[in-house]
């Protein structure tokens, strides 16, 4: 990792984070000195991810949790606090997503995004501000997207609940602020990984895209980890409620 903050002993839990951008983050968190717990459904994916830290010298333990569960989201909370003793990160990165039209979307489909990206933040967000407010602050980054800031095809309800999740990142900062805790997003463009396969897998779709990035390629997964890094950091001491948008210019040429 280029950027390399000192988190040393801080505890931080990344969800979705055994494979794509959150894995990416969880390591980073972990170079930086994190504890980190890594949360998601697939266990083999997570305990990979936790066993792959663990190897290279970092502290990380895996923990099965579904986010559409809110028993499953206050035992995340539970066990990262009997394992390490306290939260100071929150990493918000797990999402679902369809690749359909509107209009065939359907309302358990709707529901299901829904769920992931904006209610569980909500309820894990608020489980760990309960933490964090005891020992004195926290951070929590929001993982959004460019869809956020714009309408697009295919994805609507999708980019709908990501304009929620960055409004919803507004209001913690806002109302947390005075814990000392501070909520910030980080929206990614278009980043290689198997949750946007479905889009860049086709050559002509990725050269579309390509085209339309000032900095002519799509993300990897570590070009969005600085951010992160940045936003859990002290330089970030005074930044909360913002969007930073890793993509490369897209936003800036639309
Ligand atoms: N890739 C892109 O082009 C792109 C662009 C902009 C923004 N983003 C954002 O970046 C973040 C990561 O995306 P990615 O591309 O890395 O996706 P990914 O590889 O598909 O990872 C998504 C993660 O979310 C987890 N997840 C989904 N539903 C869950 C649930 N109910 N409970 C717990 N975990 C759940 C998945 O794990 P399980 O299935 O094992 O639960 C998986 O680990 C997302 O917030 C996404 O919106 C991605």
């Amino acid at each position: 990792m280029d950027y390399l903050p000192d988190l040393t002993d801080k505890v931080a839990i990344v969800t979705g984070g055994g494979k794509g951008i959150g894995r990416a983050i969880a390591f980073g968190l972990a170079e930086a000195g994190c504890k980190v717990i890594i949360a998601a459904r697939t266990e083999s994916e997570i305990q990979t991810a936790a066993d792959d830290i663990t190897s290279r010298g970092g502290q990380a333990m895996a923990k099965v949790t579904d986010l559409t569960r809110n028993e499953d989201i206050q035992e995340l909370v539970e066990t990262a606090v009997t394992a390490f003793g306290r939260i100071d990160i929150l990493i918000n990165n797990a999402a679902r997503s369809f690749f359909r039209p509107l209009l065939d979307l359907r309302e358990d489909g709707f529901d299901k995004i829904f769920d992931t990206n904006v209610k569980a933040v909500f309820l894990l967000g608020r489980a760990c501000a309960k933490v964090m407010m005891k020992q004195g602050g926290g951070r929590i980054v929001n993982i959004t997207t460019v869809g956020a800031e714009r309408g697009g095809i295919m994805m609507g309800a999708y980019h709908a609940s990501k304009a929620a999740l960055k409004m919803l990142t507004m209001c913690m900062a806002c109302e947390w602020a005075s814990l000392n805790i501070l909520v910030n997003a980080v929206g990614p463009g278009m980043t290689r990984t198997h949750f946007s396969e479905p889009i860049w897998a086709n050559p002509e779709i990725e050269r579309q895209l390509v085209a339309r990035i000032p900095q002519g390629r799509l993300a990897e997964t570590d070009d969005i980890v600085g951010s992160v890094l940045f936003l859990c950091s002290d330089a970030a001491k005074f930044i909360t409620g913002q969007s930073i948008y890793v993509d490369g210019g897209t936003l800036a040429n639309t």
